[in-house]
């Protein structure tokens, strides 16, 4: 594997869906990603709150790295100062880690250290640098950073809950960040997070993100594996069908 699988295997295969697990049965969280990994997923979202950034609390490092799966562990870090306590989140297993620019006093620091830590799974995988911004937070606040990060994950509701509801002024935002990165001349991949369900996912896939999140709409307490497949398949209509509409000379796009 070279320095940038993770980010190539992202790339082949975007837009990439994400599971993310706080809706789930945390207490048997083993066996629901098995559910979701026997569907095709390749990505377990986990979000980490602490209470002060976030209204919520949810799990830490010891968690992160007591779960024993084969899908890349995408750490969405929604903590206060995480510049102290990135590595210990490295050393849990993450793959993909992404931090909020809102809740750090030196963002670019925390992304530059990143940069030195080495991932936990497999050295050679490299680590995936995420910058998150919530709905309310100006685009700009990315461009500063955009030379230390490889992914930019945009929220769709304001961060504290699963199973809110999709803001839509985030297509817009998908729109701009994509001129932004475009820009920069850097390979970076964008996501959306929040509120993505069976209704709308496949509205998301077309505007070209390269990674979806969806939690609660697959957790629902009923059947997990048969959403996931269900929410797998819709992506990749959506994108035919964009592909499709392109061809025949339609838009295809939701921007
Ligand atoms: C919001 C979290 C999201 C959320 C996704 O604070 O970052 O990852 O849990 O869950 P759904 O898909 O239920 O909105
Ligand atoms: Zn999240």
């Amino acid at each position: 594997m070279t320095d940038q699988s993770i980010i190539k295997l992202l790339r082949d295969s975007a837009p990439c869906v994400s599971v993310g697990v706080l809706t789930a049965n945390l207490l048997a969280l083993g066996s629901e990603l098995v559910l979701i990994e026997r569907a095709g997923v390749q990505l377990a979202h986990i979000d980490v709150m602490d209470g002060c950034f976030c209204p919520m609390m949810t799990v830490g490092a010891p968690f992160i790295k007591a779960l024993k799966t084969p899908l890349l562990k995408d750490v969405h870090l929604m903590i206060d100062e995480p510049l102290e306590k990135v590595a210990e989140y490295v050393a849990a297993g993450a793959d993909i880690i992404t931090i909020h620019p809102e809740a750090c006093s030196h963002p670019h620091r925390v992304l530059q250290h990143l940069r030195s830590l080495t991932n936990a799974n497999d050295p050679a995988r490299g680590i995936v640098r995420g910058a998150a911004l919530n709905p309310g937070t100006p685009l700009e606040v990315l461009e500063p950073l955009l030379d230390e990060l490889e992914f930019i994950l945009l929220l769709a509701v304001n961060p504290g809950w699963g199973g809110q509801k999709f803001i839509p002024a985030t297509f817009k935002r998908i729109a701009r960040t994509k001129q932004m990165i475009a820009g920069s001349g850097r390979e970076i991949l964008l996501g959306v997070d929040g509120g993505i369900t069976k209704a709308n996912i496949a509205e998301v896939a077309r505007t070209g993100v390269d990674l979806i999140v969806t939690g609660s709409a697959v957790f629902d307490g009923k059947t997990p594996e048969e959403n996931a497949r269900f929410m797998l398949e819709a992506v990749s209509k959506g994108v035919r069908s964009q592909e499709s509409g392109v061809r025949m000379g339609g838009q295809g796009s939701s921007e």
